[in-house]
C-alpha cells in the first residue's frame, strides 16, 4: 500500500474508524484532488462517520447540512435576521440617515444568518469539513443548486455581492440511494461505495468501539452478524446495530452468545416486526444453533 494511503488509514484508526484500502484511497484522493467525496451504501455502514472522523483527524470544524425533502437554497445558505433588522429600524427611527443608508445597514453582513453552506465557504483559518448528509432526500432542484455551489465555491447575495471561499472546504456527501442522484452531481464527485463489513473488519470495529468486550463474545457477535445479513430480512442490520447489540450484551454481563440472551436482545439489531417473527422461528427451529450456545 502507498505510504500516503497507509497514513490516512492510520489517522482514521486513531479516531476509532476502521478503514480498508478502498475507503482510505478515496479519502486520500478526495483531499489530494480537492474533490467532493460522494459516499453511498446501506444504512448504518459508516458513511456519515467518515466526515466526522475526518474533521477530528484534520483538527478542523465539521459543518453539517442535513438534507430533507423540501430543503431549499435559503435554508442551506443564508437568511436575513429579521428580528435584528426590525430592532435596528426601530432604533434608527429618529435618525437623520436616508432610507437608502438605513437599508444598506440592515442588509449587510452583521444582519446575515449564515447557514451551513455559507458558513463553510466563509470560515476563516483552516478549511472545514462540509458534510452534506443524506443528499438523496433533497429535491432535484436543490441538487442543481448544490452543484453550482460545489463547482464555484462562491455565493452571490444580491444585497452584498459575491462571496468567494478563502479555502475550499473538504466536502463529503452521503446518500442511501432512496433516489438516483443526477449524473452531473456524480461527475463532480469522487465516488465511494461502502459495503457491509467483512468478518475481520467488523470484529475490529467491535473491539475498537466497545470497551471491555471479551474476545470470545466479540468474535461470536461478528460471526453472527455475517450470518444474519445472509438471511432474507426486510431491514438488514448495519454496523450501528452490531455496536448497539455488543454494547447491550456487555451491559448485561454476557460473556458468550447464549440462546436466552440472544432472544432477550433481538430488538437491538432486528428492527422490523416480520423480521422478528422470522428470527424467533429460526431460533425455535435450532437453525442458528451453530452460532449460539444452547441452554443447558
Ligand atoms: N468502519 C467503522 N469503524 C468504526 N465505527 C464504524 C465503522 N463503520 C460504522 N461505524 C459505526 O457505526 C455507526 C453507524 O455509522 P454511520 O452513522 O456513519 O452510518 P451511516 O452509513 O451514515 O448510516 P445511515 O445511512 O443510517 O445514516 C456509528 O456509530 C459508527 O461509529
Ligand atoms: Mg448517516
Amino acid at each position: 500500500m502507498r505510504e500516503e494511503i497507509r497514513k490516512i488509514q492510520e489517522l482514521m484508526e486513531q479516531e476509532a474508524y476502521i478503514t480498508d484500502p478502498a475507503i482510505a484511497t478515496s479519502v486520500y484522493l478526495a483531499m489530494a484532488l480537492k474533490k467532493p467525496l460522494l459516499i453511498e451504501g446501506h444504512a448504518g455502514v459508516g458513511k456519515t462517520e467518515i466526515a466526522k472522523v475526518l474533521a477530528r483527524a484534520l483538527d478542523t470544524n465539521l459543518i453539517r447540512l442535513q438534507c430533507y425533502e423540501g430543503l431549499d437554497a435559503t435554508t442551506a445558505l443564508y437568511e436575513w435576521n429579521y428580528s435584528k433588522q426590525l430592532l435596528r429600524i426601530k432604533l434608527e427611527e429618529a435618525s437623520a440617515h436616508s432610507a437608502e443608508e438605513k437599508e444598506a445597514v440592515i442588509f449587510s453582513e452583521p444582519f446575515l444568518l449564515k447557514r451551513p453552506l455559507l458558513q463553510a465557504i466563509t470560515q476563516d483559518g483552516q478549511a472545514p469539513v462540509l458534510l452534506i448528509d443524506e443528499v438523496d432526500r433533497s429535491d432535484e432542484e436543490f441538487e442543481s443548486f448544490l452543484l453550482e455551489v460545489l463547482s464555484d465555491f462562491q455565493v452571490t447575495i444580491p444585497e452584498i455581492g459575491t462571496i468567494k471561499a478563502t479555502h475550499h472546504p473538504y466536502v463529503v456527501l452521503t446518500s442511501n440511494r432512496s433516489r438516483e442522484l443526477s449524473d452531473a452531481l456524480r461527475r463532480r464527485c469522487l465516488y465511494l461505495w461502502i459495503d457491509y463489513p467483512s468478518l475481520a473488519k467488523e470484529l475490529k470495529i467491535v473491539q475498537t468501539k466497545v470497551p471491555g468486550i471479551n474476545e470470545q463474545l466479540a468474535g461470536e457477535i461478528a460471526r453472527f452478524m455475517q450470518t444474519v445479513r445472509k438471511m432474507k430480512l426486510n431491514k438488514v442490520p448495519g454496523v450501528a446495530e452490531t455496536l448497539d447489540w455488543a454494547t447491550a450484551l456487555v451491559a448485561l454481563h454476557a460473556s458468550y452468545l447464549g440462546d436466552e440472551v440472544v432472544r432477550e436482545t433481538l430488538g437491538c439489531f432486528v428492527k422490523d416486526k416480520g423480521d422478528l417473527r422470522k428470527f424467533q422461528a429460526e431460533l425455535d427451529a435450532g437453525h442458528l444453533a451453530g452460532m449460539i450456545t444452547p441452554l443447558p
